[in-house]
Formats: structure tokens, C-alpha cells, sequence
């Protein structure tokens, strides 16, 4: 199959058809996942948490990110490679050009996250001008867990609702390619989805965006303790894990994940 870009995900957009996302730290579950026909690896700074055991994202590392970055980056033949950006690797346009820069040239990232919304409008046109393919990342943002006060749900309020909207649009037009909003209401999700042309990627964020990702961990039923409301375990009831990809894939694919019950708002 021809490798995923950003064109095609826009093809998939266009026809209604579900962008399925997975995270994805090694060489291994890049080649699995890649057979399986998720279209897009995230190589998440969530690795802080699942591979390294920390409480939060805040201590990976540049060079950590573009070690996996390169390990998925070999592995995969046809998914598109999206990669964090980790905290404080991007406080100033000039530094997050330098990081990104790396994270492709020697992590072989082809499209550049990064959490924030208004704040980030600059950075994000910078970066975009120079060529960076860059997915922002909305709703809930898991390197402010400090100044949130914790993993908490986002625009619930109308107030709230109405500026991440805006960001929407904002980071739409200084030229982002892809999104990723994080733990929304679904209505709130599904207006983002309609109303930008660049694909949405939902993570707690109701069935109505135009993909869905979920950390690999959670999803094979590996998280430690209790999962995330939205989350759903696909190896619940046994079976192979090429298996349970697959059947994420397909829930994806015709809109049977996530289900009400996996859309807290
Ligand atoms: O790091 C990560 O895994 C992410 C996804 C949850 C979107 O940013
Ligand atoms: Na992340």
C-alpha cells in the first residue's frame, strides 16, 4: 500500500472515512501496527509515563523522543510518522524550528506535535513557513498538568468551549496540518472537526472526529492501574495482539469506538 501523507488523510477526511491513530514507541509494534493498517504511529512524549514509569510527560527528553522516533521510524513502511515535541523543548519559535529540525533529521519524524493553543499561533506559522508539517494538540495538554491542577476534562464551559474553538481556527490558518484535541466534550470536538478542513484526531473526545488515537498501552489492556474513561481495553477476553489492533482499526473505521460510554462529555 503507498505510504500514508498528510494529502492522504485529507482524501480520508473528505470522504468520511476514519483516520485510525495508535501510539507507538519501538520497531516492533511500528511493524505490527503498520500491518495491521493503523494510518497513523504517534511516537507520544506519553512514553514518560508508560516506558519510563513517570507520574507525568514533563521529564522526557529531547534525545529520548528522537531515539523512539527513529525506532518506529524503521519499522514502518506505510503509516505516517507524527512525533511530540516534549516540555520546554519549544518555549521560543527559534527553539522549537531547532527541535523539530532534529526531530526529523535524526528521528525521521514527518509531522511535528506540539501542545497550545493562542500562545503557540506564532510558533506554528514559523515552523510551517520553513516546511515543518506541524499537528497541534488542543483540549486537555498533558505538560500543563502543573498549571491545570490535574488531568482534567476541557471546554465544558461555554467560555472554554468558545476558545478552544478559536485555537481551532487559529492554528488552522497559521498552517497546521493535523490536530490532535484531548479530552473535550464531543459536541465541542465534533463542531472543531466540521468546521477546520485539516483532519481531526479525537482522544477522549466523542465519536464525531475525524480519527480517533489511543495510547498502545491502554488499549492492549497494559495500564497499571484504571484506565482512562475514554480509553477501551481491545485484549479484554484474551486473543493476539495483532488481533486487538485490528479490531481498533475496524471500531474506527465505522465509528463503533468510541461509544457513549467511552465519551465521558
Ligand atoms: O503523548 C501522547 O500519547 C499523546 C496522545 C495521547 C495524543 O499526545
Ligand atoms: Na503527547
Amino acid at each position: 500500500a503507498a505510504p500514508i501523507t498528510i494529502a492522504s488523510l485529507s482524501v480520508m477526511k473528505s470522504r468520511g472515512e476514519r483516520i485510525a491513530c495508535l501510539t507507538c514507541y519501538d520497531a516492533s509494534f511500528a511493524h505490527l501496527l503498520d500491518r495491521v493498517g493503523v494510518d497513523v504511529l504517534l511516537v507520544g512524549d506519553s512514553l514518560g509515563m508508560v516506558i519510563q514509569g513517570h507520574a507525568t510527560t514533563l521529564p522526557v527528553t529531547l534525545e529520548q523522543m528522537i531515539y523512539h522516533s527513529a525506532a518506529v521510524a524503521r519499522g514502518r513502511k506505510r503509516a505516517l510518522l507524527v512525533a511530540d515535541l516534549p516540555f520546554m523543548t519549544y518555549a521560543t519559535p527559534e527553539q522549537a524550528i531547532a527541535s523539530a529540525a532534529r526531530l526529523m533529521q535524526e528521528g525521521g519524524a514527518e509531522v511535528i506535535k506540539l501542545e497550545g493553543g493562542a500562545p503557540m499561533v506564532e510558533t506554528v506559522r514559523r515552523m510551517s513557513e520553513l516546511g515543518i508539517p506541524v499537528c497541534a494538540h488542543l483540549g486537555l495538554l498533558p505538560q500543563s498538568v502543573n498549571r491545570l491542577g490535574g488531568y482534567r476534562f476541557q471546554g465544558r464551559d461555554p467560555d472554554s468551549a468558545e476558545r478552544i474553538r478559536q485555537e481551532a481556527q487559529a492554528m488552522e490558518e497559521a498552517g497546521a496540518v493535523l490536530m490532535v484535541l484531548e479530552c473535550v466534550p464531543a459536541a465541542l470536538a465534533r463542531t472543531i472537526s466540521e468546521s477546520l478542513k485539516i483532519p481531526v484526531i479525537g482522544i477522549g473526545a466523542g465519536p464525531d472526529c475525524d480519527g480517533q488515537v489511543l495510547v498502545l498501552y491502554d488499549m492492549l489492556g497494559l495500564h497499571p492501574g484504571k484506565p482512562p474513561r475514554f480509553s477501551r481495553d481491545f485484549m479484554a477476553g484474551g486473543g493476539e495482539i495483532g488481533e486487538a489492533v485490528a479490531a481498533y482499526v475496524a471500531a474506527v473505521r465505522t465509528g463503533q469506538f468510541p461509544s457513549p460510554a467511552e465519551t465521558p462529555y
